[in-house]
């Protein structure tokens, strides 16, 4: 009996033909799993990558809140023309310490992951107060209240405890310190901003939204939006990858 003959009685069985697509299913499935039992971690360790500061932490909050990821997502995919607009394609580690992640589904605006250290504070105020007063065709809505709304400071502990039940690894100085660190990372005069950097390496100490006597909503979210993309030194992963 030819191959072809015998391929006769599976498909003239339609249980059999079910039992043989679940054996080929199940192969796949088990060469697919197997290996995330025994692998530790399947992101790849990235040197730079730290944990968000309080004051960039509020900041992401206020992203989610406003929802920003309905237009902006956070995730430059290998391609070329992504790279060559945005930067260099995001790693799985640049998202590890975001809960939830922002890569979104939709880009109305441009990708955000890399925008940090890309524009001025002052360029970031008066954009998000009125975009149209930078892009006049601009759809982004603007957010003017954020310039106007001080900061929440309570929870700020909390939010950086219940992180770390989920993996974010703050230690016990960084959450003792939390609520003073949010205010000194807006305040470059205070006496804080030098502990601030040494509990968070590359954080920058700013008066974000340019009004020194208040804490506002605009410091937060600008300090979010200015550390995006800036914590992985790419010279060495684009020479290693010989990218541009
Ligand atoms: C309705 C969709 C929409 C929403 C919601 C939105 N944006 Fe935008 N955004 C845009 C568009 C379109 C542009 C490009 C034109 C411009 O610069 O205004 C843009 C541009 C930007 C840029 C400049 C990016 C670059 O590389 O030039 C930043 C930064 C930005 N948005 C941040 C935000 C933040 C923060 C929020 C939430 C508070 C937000 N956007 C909400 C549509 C949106």
């Amino acid at each position: 009996m030819s191959f072809w003959k015998r391929h006769q009685i599976v498909e003239k069985n339609s249980i059999l033909l079910i039992i043989g697509i679940l054996l080929v299913i199940a192969v796949g499935g088990f060469v697919e799993i197997t290996p995330l039992f025994y692998l530790k971690s399947t992101i790849e360790k990235v040197d730079g990558m730290r944990p968000y500061t309080p004051l960039e932490l509020a900041g992401r909050n206020i992203y989610v809140r406003e929802g920003c990821y309905l237009c902006h997502s956070q995730m430059i995919r290998p391609l070329r023309d992504e790279i060559e607009r945005y930067g260099h394609y995001s790693l799985a580690a640049e998202s590890m310490f975001d809960h939830p992640f922002q890569w979104g589904s939709k880009r109305t605006g441009p990708d955000l992951a890399r925008v940090g250290g890309k524009y001025s504070d002052e360029w970031h105020v008066t954009h998000l107060v009125n975009p149209r007063a930078i892009v006049p065709q601009s759809v982004m809505p603007g957010y003017p209240f954020l310039a106007e709304t001080d900061l929440e400071v309570t929870g700020v502990v909390e939010h950086l405890s219940t992180s770390r039940v989920v993996g974010v690894p703050y230690s016990d100085e960084q959450i003792a310190n939390a609520a003073a660190d949010l205010k000194a990372q807006a305040d470059p005069d205070s006496d804080g901003a030098d502990a601030l950097q040494k509990r968070y390496p590359k954080a920058v100490v700013r008066n974000f939204d340019g009004k020194a006597q208040r804490l506002t909503e605009m410091d937060a979210l600008v300090a979010y939006l200015q550390m995006l993309g800036t914590l992985v030194d790419f010279k060495l992963y684009n020479e290693k990858a010989n990218l541009r």
